[in-house]
């Protein structure tokens, strides 16, 4: 049974004059991942920080239309912004990461939360980095500084961070863009593993990686959605032409 997590209903995003989408509705299923693609500009960013309202920090952004999570309305003036970014989890395009150790990095956002017991803490480190697959790595270097770790590393060290408050569900903007092909394979595991816990929106400029990790894709233009559906079907048999011209490299 497919369920429904999030909801964006005729959304529409503006940064002053530009608008940035249109008009878009869209369901993301619970426990699946979806991709989002599109060229340049197409509004994909803006699209994923709807959904923690991180847009809301920018001067200028005019929403319109509606976003609901588990049913429930995260623009209404009730919602608590804190606790909405505590459920809904986002890792960037590059590492952003404080310049403190790997442990400092990994318990930031649940001393936030209240955390304060170190047996709690520790537990939170180990858990969130095991089911990171990053343990190993990281385990005799807790008090090291965070930026010395590689690229893929810090990237993965990232989305173990993002999981310490237990969200449910993961943002995740080109996470694997800046990183080699053995790093990316990292990430994308990674994803797969995470995607029995979590419901995992995805931004990628590549294609091949939606394709092999993505349940649903969706594909954006110039700030509508031109075509949403099972990524298998997407990729084989798009039902838009200018899905197909894309996806075959034929602009973009
Ligand atoms: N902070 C901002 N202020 C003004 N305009 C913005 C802002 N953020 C995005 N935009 C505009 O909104 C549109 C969509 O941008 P967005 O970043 O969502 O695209 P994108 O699909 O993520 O592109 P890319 O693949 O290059 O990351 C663009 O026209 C962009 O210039
Ligand atoms: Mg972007």
């Amino acid at each position: 049974m497919k369920e429904i997590k999030i909801q964006l209903k005729n959304l529409s995003v503006f940064f002053n004059y530009i608008q940035a989408l249109n008009d878009v509705s869209l369901d993301f299923y619970s426990n699946k991942v979806t991709s989002i693609i599109g060229p340049s500009g197409c509004g994909k960013t803006s699209l994923l920080r709807t959904i923690n309202r991180m847009n809301e920090l920018i001067a200028g952004f005019l929403r319109k239309g509606s976003v609901f999570i588990d049913g429930i309305d995260i623009y209404d003036e009730k919602i608590d912004v804190v606790n909405l970014r505590k459920l809904v989890g986002m890792v960037f395009q590059t590492s952003n990461l404080f310049p403190k150790s790997i442990y400092e990095n990994l318990i930031f956002a649940p001393k936030l939360h209240g955390i304060s017991d170190k047996s709690d803490l520790n537990e939170i480190v180990e858990r969130i980095c095991t089911q990171t697959a990053i343990w190993d790595e990281v385990k005799d270097r807790l008090n090291e500084n965070a930026l010395n770790l590689s690229a893929g590393q810090q990237q993965r060290l990232c989305i173990a961070r993002a999981l310490a408050v237990e969200p449910n569900i993961l943002l995740m903007d080109e996470p694997a863009s800046a990183l080699d092909p053995i790093s990316t394979a990292k990430i994308e595991e990674l994803i797969f593993d995470l995607k029995s816990r979590y419901t995992i929106v995805i931004v990628t400029h590549n294609m091949q990686q939606a394709a092999r990790i993505s349940d649903y894709t969706a594909f954006l233009y110039l700030g509508q959605l031109i075509e949403f559906g099972k990524t298998t079907k997407l990729f084989t048999n798009p039902a838009n032409k200018q899905t197909e011209d894309y996806i075959t490299g034929r602009f973009g």
